[in-house]
């Protein structure tokens, strides 16, 4: 079985639920607590053991460039100033790990993905949506990675929702289930609820095997008229392995606003430094 040492962050999307403050910069950049979105996704992927992160970009993405490059004049300055320079220490991505590559146009995740074919090459790949924030330890990744050293193929990382809320999301019609993993055999695009095959949701984690790439190929399109992912992997059930994994932890939505304050409200009230003050404030806020 081959290992999983590369992955994908398609960030060439749009981010239209959360203007204007997406207008110029992309919505992975945005902050939860201190470190952007881009950054806690890269994290996770480093502690799944992956080695090289694809970003696929497009117009107005700069930021996260700079973002996981040497600030040389800000490094400078800070040293000679004698700052401590650990916490940028994550945000370095050396020429070896990471390779960006552009899609020209937004058509959809699945072509996002595709964008990313000859990087990726012939092995297996993560896929990570950096705008959901998958919090929990050992992280999301980590845990559909040592599920992969089990069953191998193709695995995604799913949740349960309200059922009235499914026509929003990829939706599974879950097999047989073992513990956290449950058999995948079929996969549908924002259905309507009355046609929804289950209550269980694709969660922004993949594991793909590379023949995804020769089935988005054909270009065609789904719901919404983009060329989606969902419909792509519904394709390859029935010829590979093809498993859910529950994450055991906590996901926010982080391309949508309540999400988003949600996740900043959660990590505040983890972090040593700044929990008391905000859970104080909270509580007074809430009187
Ligand atoms: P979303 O559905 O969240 O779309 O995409 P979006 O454009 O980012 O945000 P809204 O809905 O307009 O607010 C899911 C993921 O797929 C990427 C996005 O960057 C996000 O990580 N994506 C989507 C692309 O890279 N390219 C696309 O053409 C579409």
């Amino acid at each position: 079985m081959k290992p999983i040492r590369k992955a994908v962050f398609p960030v060439a999307g749009l981010g239209t639920r959360f203007l204007p403050a997406t207008k110029a910069i992309p919505k992975e950049m945005l902050p939860v607590v201190d470190r952007p979105l881009i950054q806690y996704a890269v994290d996770e992927a480093r502690e799944a053991g992956i080695e090289q992160m694809i970003f696929v970009t497009g117009r107005g993405k700069s930021a996260i460039e700079d973002h996981f490059d040497i600030a040389f004049e800000l490094e400078k300055t800070m040293s000679e100033r004698g700052k401590d320079l650990s916490v940028l220490e994550p945000t370095r991505l050396g020429p070896g790990n990471c390779a960006y590559v552009r899609q020209q146009e937004p058509l959809g995740l699945g072509h996002a993905i595709w964008c990313a074919r000859d990087i990726v090459g012939e092995e297996p790949f993560a896929i990570f949506l950096p705008d959901e924030f998958m919090h929990g330890t050992p992280g999301c990744m980590k845990q559909m990675v040592d599920a992969y050293t089990q069953v191998g193929g193709n695995l995604i990382s799913v949740l349960e929702i309200p059922h009235e809320q499914v026509s929003s999301y990829g939706v599974i019609t879950p097999g047989a289930q073992d513990g956290a993993l449950t058999e995948v055999r079929g996969l549908v695009e924002k259905p309507k609820v009355e046609d929804a095959p289950s209550n269980l949701i694709v969660s922004g984690r993949y594991i793909l095997q590379p023949e995804v790439m020769r089935v988005l190929q054909r270009q065609e399109k789904g719901a919404g008229g983009e060329i989606q992912l969902t419909d792509a992997m519904a394709e390859m059930i029935g010829s590979q392995a093809f498993h859910a994994v529950t994450f055991d932890g906590a996901r926010y939505d982080c391309g949508s606003k309540a999400g988003y304050i949600q996740a900043n409200l959660a990590v505040a009230l983890e972090r040593p430094d700044i929990a008391d003050e905000v859970r104080a404030f909270a509580i007074d806020l809430l009187k």
